[in-house]
């Protein structure tokens, strides 16, 4: 079997803001093409793409119309032809996100289901109970003859009913149709969330939302077992094409997370607890050591993460770039795949004065916690991005790709270092003695320090890279990381 995913590099791009192939202010498939020797320049393995499906876009495309087309702003299905071939013969392997939980209310099953046809593709009740919306308030809503649906998410996005063996050979039929256009795998969103409870049991008065329980309990709206039947049915289809899936799963444990992985399973998870740890090496250390052993465990490699289209870029998370690039070496120095997300590589931070007006993030709507500001277009050059559906700040002026590319010491240029070096990188990790505050690994025949200490660290080696400069006396400064080899 071909597991390049292993210990892959896989860049997300979220289309809407990665590039504009057209000039229209919105990110397109050719805007993704263009910069294909980018990112085969950058040095990674593969690329996910989010949703470019056709889309409302009330949730940025997660919002699902029409699954076997691409969205006219993001382009054509010949567009979506013409850069897998590309990225295929740069040697770029292709994901694509799978969004089975729910579709867009615009879909023409929920059109019809409006309408009172085949209502059974969704969840429609005479009584809400009181599950609540990810996104905040209520997760039914009533319609007009006074059934309501259920939306674990906006109410743009009707949950689908996975007891329906309509809808199960739909989203089998999906998987084929985007396998045989050539996709080597899928990242599926909200893996954990297809199958309800039986009886649709109430969760009960608790303080705060529901979904904050997430990592205490078990809601009955999430991680249910017999969702994995779904995955079971799916990993013969994936195994003819030879493609992998990777879940995005909310789950309370790392053990209730290993149950997704599995030779008749899904292949990977997100790692979500290394991209919610503090910056501080205790959290980092024993989130790496559960990972690695629950990893060890189901025989599968773990994922890394630490942005993505849904939380705060790690440079704003952390406080600072120094942080952020030390963050980003310890993170590619790790065995497993490593998820970047399109932007990190230039050093971006969040956007956290996007006027309200223009914040699109149907969250922001119900809860003010918006997801826009991870969501800004990238700036390749000054003047490359006309109108940018969101606006850039100014202070990217400075850090536009073009500037990065020529400055040895850029950000970009540290990326594409520590991508290339990364490949040297062989075995398991075993601890070194280390002062408070401090990460020391070997890995082969490579040492890897993460100063995250108020105070300097020696150096003993020959230093590969380091995320940024060592002291006059050749110490690694505090907020820094550095490979030795
Ligand atoms: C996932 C996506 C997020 C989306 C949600 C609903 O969590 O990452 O962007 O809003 O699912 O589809």
């Amino acid at each position: 079997m071909n597991d390049w995913w292993r210990d892959a590099v896989i860049y997300q791009v979220y289309p809407r803001s990665f590039a504009d192939g057209n000039g229209d202010g919105t990110g397109d498939l050719t805007g993704l093409t263009g910069k294909l020797g980018y990112l085969k320049e950058l040095g990674v393995d593969a690329i996910w793409l989010s949703p470019f499906y056709t889309s409302p876009l009330a949730d940025g495309g997660y919002d699902v119309a029409d699954y076997r087309d691409v969205d006219p702003r993001f382009g054509t299905l010949a567009d979506f032809d013409e850069m897998i071939a590309r990225a295929h013969e740069l040697g770029i392997k292709v994901i694509v996100d799978v969004v089975p939980n729910h579709s867009s209310s615009a879909h023409p099953w929920f059109q019809e289901a409006l309408e009172g046809r085949n209502r059974e593709r969704y969840i429609f009740r005479d009584r809400p109970n009181d599950w609540e919306s990810v996104f905040g308030g209520s997760a039914w809503t009533q319609v007009a003859d006074g059934q309501w649906y259920l939306h674990l998410f906006d109410p743009t996005q009707p949950d689908l009913n996975w007891e329906n063996p309509e809808v199960r050979a739909e989203f089998l039929d999906i998987l084929r149709f985007w396998l045989e256009r050539g996709v080597d795998g899928f990242r599926v969103d909200v893996a954990h969330g297809m199958i309800k409870a039986d009886g649709f049991p109430d969760v009960g008065p608790r303080e705060g939302c529901q979904v904050e329980l997430l990592e205490q309990e078990r809601l009955p709206y999430f991680d249910q077992d017999r969702v994995h039947e779904i995955y079971r049915e799916w990993r013969p289809l994936l195994d003819e094409y030879d493609a992998m899936a990777v879940a995005e799963a909310w789950v309370e444990s790392p053990q209730r997370l290993a149950r997704y992985i599995g030779p008749d399973e899904l292949h990977q998870a997100f790692n979500f607890d290394f991209m919610m740890a503090d910056f501080d090496a205790k959290s980092f250390r024993v989130i790496i050591d559960k990972s690695l052993a629950e990893a060890e465990l189901v025989g599968a490699p773990t994922t890394w993460v630490l942005s993505n289209h849904d939380k705060y870029r790690h440079v704003t998370r952390y406080g600072s770039l120094a942080r952020a690039k030390a963050a980003t070496l310890l993170m590619l120095a790790l065995p497993g795949s490593a998820y970047v997300y399109n932007g990190e590589e230039l050093g971006l931070d969040e956007v956290l004065d996007l006027p309200p007006e223009l914040r699109e993030d149907p969250a922001f709507l119900r809860t003010g916690h918006s997801r826009d500001g991870c969501r800004v277009p990238l700036p390749w050059s000054t003047g490359a991005w006309p109108n940018p559906w969101l606006p850039q700040p100014e202070r990217w002026h400075a850090i536009t790709a073009e500037i990065q590319e020529s400055d040895p010491d850029s950000t970009l240029n540290f990326y594409r270092a520590a991508i290339r070096l990364r490949r040297g990188f062989g075995g398991g990790i075993l601890w070194l003695d280390a002062p408070d505050g401090v990460l020391f690994f070997r890995r082969g025949d490579r040492q890897v320090v993460v100063n995250i200490s108020e105070h300097p660290v020696p150096l003993s080696g020959n230093v590969l890279i380091a995320s940024g400069p060592l002291t006059a006396g050749g110490e690694l400064p505090p907020d820094t990381a550095a490979w030795l080899g």
